[in-house]
């Protein structure tokens, strides 16, 4: 039978439809949460979502600000407290001095995304950014009428850009580049170095940087990664409550930009946002707390521990992992060795073994579907059981 035709849209919609796409992985999801109402089990390897929530203080503060009333509109940069809870973070965690006024709590990195795209862009301009990167940010740049210029970076960069890609791809339209470090969906960091090179190569065309660090504090080397913001107060950095501190459907997060924009971020916040949400806010105070900053030290090392099982298990399983991811939770594995495009492994893992993962398609054009991405936010036990699912079904002839 054929499915009923979809009805027109009763009016003109705008020509930036055609160029936002939905997220693959949502699609996926939507099969996945199906075949598990049809009692068919599924280990989640797709979203990029903690499982862990947020640590009892931090719930223990959102029932008290709600008890207390704290749910009224606040100021569209943040409550004082937050800001400057946030600026002491910078302080204790990176030794960067941060001054509060400069730093914007919004509604998730997503929000801080949206305000700092009407900050900068204007229609028709472009933005670099390596591909493959996080899909929202040129959704968003889109969202906007302005353009993205995906820039291919391969594993031997570490999925990463260098200053020279900025000298190559720049045009005289082109306004700056967004970078994340980790990445998703390769959870490769980006060396010092490189970053500084590519700093001073956007300094040089008077470009922006847009960071985005929500990943920042969940990394797995020997040392954290410090902040962009020690490199100047030209950098644009965004941040959230959503991951280090697994607490995505609050929808928290910050922005940090220069001393001279704050006035301006703020007149799009009151007017895109009006504030962030409430509660959460006053709840997020408590995330800093020494108790909770416990707790989300020992997940960090829950997470280095999963990565260091799924990266070799990937590997013996046929995927390629080139370089070495040190951070978030995602492991951007190549699958060419098994002769299928990456959409099609991805169907076919989901529908017979049972493992969501998601196809390189979500996140750039350059060689997508070779690639998967792998979300390691699930609990060790049930990530091998997902190595013996995909063993089984690989081995299948
Ligand atoms: C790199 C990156 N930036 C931003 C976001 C958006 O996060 P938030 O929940 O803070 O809006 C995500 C979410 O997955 C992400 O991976």
């Amino acid at each position: 039978m054929n499915a009923p035709a979809r009805p027109g849209p009763p009016y003109p919609t705008a020509a930036r439809l055609g160029v936002i796409e939905p997220f693959h992985a949502m699609a996926l999801f939507r099969r996945a949460v199906a075949r598990e109402a049809a009692g068919r089990s599924v280990i989640h390897m797709s979203l990029g979502e903690p499982d862990f929530g947020a640590p009892p203080a931090v719930v223990a503060a959102l029932d008290a600000a709600i008890r207390a009333g704290q749910a009224g509109y606040t100021p569209a940069c943040g409550i004082t407290p937050l800001r400057e809870a946030i600026a002491a973070h910078y302080a204790r965690v990176h030794g960067v001095d941060v001054a509060p006024q400069r730093i914007v709590v919004t509604a998730g990195a997503t929000g801080a995304l949206q305000l700092a795209c009407a900050l900068l862009l204007d229609p028709g301009s472009e933005v670099l950014m390596p591909d493959p990167t996080y899909p929202c940010n040129r959704h968003i740049v889109s969202a906007f009428n302005a353009t993205t210029t995906l820039i291919p970076a391969g594993p031997e960069k570490r999925f990463q850009l260098d200053a020279a890609d900025i000298a190559a791809h720049w045009g005289p339209r082109t306004r700056g580049a967004m970078l994340a470090s980790p990445s998703n969906p390769t959870g490769t960091t980006i060396a010092p170095a490189q970053l500084q090179a590519v700093l001073d190569a956007l300094r040089a065309r008077s470009g922006f940087l847009v960071f985005d660090e929500i990943y920042n504090e969940l990394t797995y080397g020997a040392e954290k990664p410090r902040t962009a913001l020690a490199l100047g107060d030209d950098v644009i950095v965004l941040n959230s409550f959503s991951k280090y501190f697994c607490m995505t459907g609050w929808r928290l997060g910050w922005m940090v930009v220069p001393e001279a924009l704050a006035a301006d971020v703020e007149k799009l916040a009151m007017n895109l946002f009006i504030c962030p949400p409430a509660t959460a806010q006053h709840a997020a105070l408590a995330c800093f707390a020494p108790e909770s900053i416990g707790i989300y030290e020992q997940r960090r090392a829950e997470f280095a521990r999963r990565r260091d099982f799924i990266v070799p298990a990937l590997r013996e399983l046929g995927f390629g992992v080139p370089t070495e991811p040190d951070g978030a939770f995602y492991v951007y594995a190549d699958c060419a060795r098994f002769g299928v495009p990456s959409e099609q492994l991805a169907d076919r893992l989901l529908d017979e073994a049972g493992v969501c993962l998601v196809p390189g398609i979500d996140f750039g054009v350059q060689d997508a579907q070779r690639w998967m991405r792998v979300t390691y936010s699930t609990s060790l036990e049930r990530l091998h059981e997902a190595v013996e699912r995909m063993r089984r079904y690989l081995a299948t002839p």
